[in-house]
Formats: C-alpha cells, structure tokens, sequence
C-alpha cells in the first residue's frame, strides 16, 4: 500500500486563480499538509479544508452557497473514509452556515449513511450544532440572486481528497448546488460514488459540476474504477480522458452539462480532471517543498492535468 501522504483540493468550475484566492488556498493547503505531516487522518484532513474553503464565502459552499427558487439556501454535504467505507451524505442542509463543522461530531454516531435535508436540519438544533435559526424570509436580493444564475451551473463546489501517513484515503464535498434550483433540488455531491467516495482499494475522487449529469453517470465511481484497473498512469489518464469524452456536453452527448474532479488513484497518484472551462485546483505531495494550484484547462490542452 502507497503510504506517501498526499492532498489535493478544489473549488469548482468559475474561479480565476488571482493573488487573492492563491495565497488564500496555499495557506489553506499548507495547513492540510501540516496535518497529514503530524500524523491527523485522511478523513480529519479534508473535513478541516473543506472547512476552511466554506468558512471564506468565496465559492458556492457554506457561507457563500445560493439559494434555491424559494430564496432558501440548501447545503448538500458528502465524506467517506476510505478504510472503513463509512459514509454521511446530507443533502438539503438549512440550519447550518458550513455543513463541515457537524461532521466531527456526527460521523459515525449512526448506522444510517443519508440523511435528508429537513429532518436532518431540525436534528441539528436539537444537537445544539446549527447557527442558523430558521430560513431567512425570501427577499428581493435572493430573488435577483436566483434570477441572475443560469441554469447550467453548479460553480463553486468545494471538495478535498487525501491519503494519510497509514495509507487511508478519504473524500469531502461541500455546495450551495448548482443555477437556478427549484426547491428541493438535490445535486451529486452528498450522493456516495456520483460527487464524493472513497476505498482505500481504489482511490478517492470529489466531483464538481452539474449535478444532474454526475448523477446520472454515476461520475465518481465511474473515473474511480477506470483509473484503478489501468495497468499504468498514463492508461489511466487515457480512460479519464474517454469518460470525459462520452459525458461531454453537445448534441452528441446523451447528458448535457460539464463536470470535473479531483481523484487519488491508490494505484496511479493524483489526477485534476475537467470539460473545458476554468476549474480551480490545488495539490501538496509528501516531499514537495511547495503545494501547486492552477486553473486548469481551458480548451486546447491535455484535459487531464497531471499536477505535480
Ligand atoms: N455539483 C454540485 C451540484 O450540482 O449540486
């Protein structure tokens, strides 16, 4: 089993890499990295990124996530511990301001892996965990704020994957959803092995993009296991590159939507992956000095980047 400590992050499609959001996610990927480096768990490691990309408001995640048709923000939440396959999905969170914070307390303490959105939400006032009250009433800047996204969205999704000191690897992702949501709408990325999953056998792969099109390809799981059973990285990015290919937007395609990831091979290392457009992502090896971020591909180049 690889043992070398690794972590990757991202931010989602839509966010230009300036000097404000670099120093931002190398502070926040040299503090991922100083946990991996004091020995803190795979599964630990990314709630604590995924935390800290909430907390900023920067992306559609936690304090900066959209509401939804009704002027509701609803958070969607997935992690998964790749040692023991133990997973928590919450969809639909509203009482909540940074969904990663209940994950500490709550994963683990119940059988059940999904959770749904408003029963779950009541749960955490009961727990004493939620910040916020009750659903804001819906306003004229969230009716502007639901009327100027479009509706092919699903940008700013946040999402960590590491592989710790014992070789365990494990997933976190985090959304406000994707444009223009009904109420109600539930994306990929509380959903294990469309947005977020992990198995120490296989990997560990966070997802971003249009939630119903991960959804129905299953996405997550589905890069996981072609990257596991290539014989070598390089076959490996060719069958990333030839899912991309049959997931990709247009009329030839039966699902009509860009997506992207993040994924550790337990075989083959890290991969950043995406359909054209502008995905944000960041990188810190076991070994490496310093941690590499970019904003990936935007028509042209390789669309699996091999980052470091
Ligand atoms: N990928 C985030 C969402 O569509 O909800």
């Amino acid at each position: 089993m690889t043992t070398t400590p690794l972590l990757l992050l991202h931010t989602g499609f839509g966010s230009r890499l300036d000097h404000h959001l670099e120093s931002f996610l190398k502070t926040v990927l040299q503090q991922g990295r100083r946990r991996l480096e004091q020995g803190e768990s795979a599964l630990g490691v990314t709630w604590s990124v995924v935390g800290l990309l909430e907390e900023s408001g920067f992306f559609n995640a936690g304090r900066g996530a959209i509401p939804q048709e009704d002027g509701v923000v609803r958070r969607d939440i997935g992690t998964m511990d790749g040692n023991t396959l133990g997973y928590l999905g919450i969809p639909g969170l509203t009482t909540i301001s940074c969904p990663s914070r209940i994950l500490p307390p709550l994963f683990g303490k119940t059988q059940h892996i999904l959770l749904a959105g408003d029963a779950a939400s009541r749960w955490l006032v009961e727990e004493g965990l939620s910040d916020i009250p009750g659903p804001p009433p819906f306003g004229e800047k969230s009716l502007k704020t639901w009327q100027e996204q479009d509706d092919r969205g699903g940008h700013g999704t946040v999402g960590a994957v590491a592989r710790d000191r014992n070789g365990h690897l494990a997933a976190t992702t985090s959304t406000g959803g994707a444009g223009r949501m009904r109420a109600g709408r539930i994306g990929d990325s509380s959903i294990p092995g469309a947005g977020t999953y992990a198995d120490d056998r296989l990997g560990a792969v966070s997802m971003t993009g249009l939630g119903e099109v991960i959804l129905q390809n299953v996405a997550g799981f589905r890069f996981l296991w072609a990257v596991s059973k290539a014989p070598d990285r390089s076959r490996a990015a060719e069958a990333i590159r030839e899912i991309l290919a049959d997931i990709a937007e247009g009329p030839a395609s039966r699902t009509d939507g860009r997506i992207g990831g993040i994924l550790i091979s337990a075989r083959h290392g890290p991969f950043v992956f995406h359909h054209p457009g502008v995905l944000l992502a960041g990188a810190w090896r076991d070994g490496e000095k310093d941690v590499a971020l970019k904003d990936g591909w935007n028509g042209g180049e390789d669309p699996c980047l091999p980052f470091l």
